[in-house]
């Protein structure tokens, strides 16, 4: 880690892979989202911009429905203001101090637990191990949830449903303000499909209004692109430069468009290498709001962007120029969002299993005999 005298939000962060069992850190909640199991939810802490600690409700948590849950949080000070002993919960730290694997490797698979939702496809499979290399060989699977051959319903049994989160990163807020300079790492991570180079052709003044899937906060048509590419169900999308908004379309039947000025189209590029050079490109009074790791002092916006290039952890970064009020002026403010495996929701049901595809497990994966607890 480096550290700097200017900066914010910057204290050290230290390397603790310490787990508390039965320990629960109260309070400073970010936000949460859904774990099945405290490794995930340290991850997702780790890959979240300002989490600097956890608490993990696991299944055996009683007091209500609320297992699964996996509280992010932080202090102003960045330590740990109170440890209180709480059954059914454990409690830990952000692993951003400790070279963290941003792709980290998930082989657990959940027996008894669904990843509720986020399905974009499903096929039947004899197993859940099947249902898993399924997930693995689909570039596009995130997790996956299989059912077993006792489940209740018995139409759905063996049926391997493929699921889908953001793989790349996707700013909570893109908007016009005059003054700050915006763009991306160049060492974001796309889950590029093959070796030949492509250029991927723009529709400009197009736009297709029907069919909407998704729609994203995105900068620039070819972020919209990418964000696409990696959603298995897209199949073309609509960008509004005007609004900053990326509409992720899902027809494999047709496609119809319309002339509107402000709109760009386009199709996934899901079958060649495709061109990141727009990633260098530093986009004018645009700011990301929100997301912060936290920030420097630079002299320009190309110093902040080497600043976030440098940085493993950020993904993208916004620069704030002289025309601002002087307190945020020359402010470079890295920040980041959670692009590894995330269900929307996890559940507690009999006869299903659960579990992440083993493309981030090098190793791992070529060993048959990975099954959880
Ligand atoms: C799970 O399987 C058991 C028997 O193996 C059965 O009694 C139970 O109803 C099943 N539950 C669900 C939700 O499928």
């Amino acid at each position: 880690m480096v550290l700097l005298s200017l900066c914010g939000l910057c204290l050290t962060q230290d390397c603790n892979k310490q787990l508390l069992e039965d320990v629960d850190f109260p309070g400073m909640d970010i936000t949460f989202q859904y774990s099945p199991d405290v490794y995930h939810c340290q991850q997702l802490c780790t890959q979240h911009p300002s989490c600097r600690f956890f608490t993990f409700l696991r299944s055996d948590w009683t007091r209500d429905e609320s297992y699964f849950k996996c509280y992010l949080k932080t202090t102003d000070s960045g330590e740990v203001a109170a440890e209180n002993p709480l059954n059914g919960v454990t409690s830990g730290f952000s692993l951003k101090g400790c070279t963290p694997e941003l792709q980290p490797c998930l082989p657990k698979v959940y027996p008894n637990v669904d990843f509720f939702g986020a399905d974009y496809t499903a096929l039947f499979t004899a197993d859940h191990e099947e249902c898993q290399r399924a997930c693995t060989q689909d570039p596009g699977c995130q997790f996956f949830t299989f059912v077993h051959e006792d489940f209740v319903t018995e139409s759905i049994r063996f049926k391997c449903h493929l699921k889908y989160s953001p793989s790349i990163p996707v700013p909570p807020i893109v908007e016009k303000e005059p003054g700050v300079v915006s763009g991306f790492s160049q060492n974001i991570q796309f889950p590029q499909q093959s070796t030949e180079a492509c250029e991927g052709k723009l529709f400009p003044a197009i736009s297709i209004p029907h069919n909407n899937l998704k729609t994203y906060p995105a900068l620039c048509p070819e972020h919209c692109r990418a964000l696409c590419s990696a959603h298995p169900s897209c199949t073309y999308f609509s960008y509004d430069s005007n609004e900053f908004k990326c509409h992720l379309k899902n027809n494999r039947e047709k496609m119809e468009t319309i002339s509107e000025e402000g709109f760009t189209s386009g199709f996934p590029a899901r079958f060649c290498w495709l061109d990141e050079n727009w990633l260098k490109v530093a986009h004018k009074d645009v700011d990301f709001q929100g997301s912060d790791i936290r920030f420097e002092v630079t002299d320009d916006a190309v110093s902040c962007q080497r600043k976030c290039n440098e940085d493993p952890i950020c993904q993208f970064y916004t620069y704030v120029t002289e025309t601002h009020p002087p307190e945020y002026r020359r402010h470079c403010y890295l920040k980041r969002t959670i692009t590894m495996p995330a269900p929307s929701n996890v559940k507690k049901l009999n006869n299903v299993t659960s579990g992440f595809p083993l493309r981030s497990c090098v190793n791992i994966a070529t060993h048959p005999k990975v099954s959880s607890i």
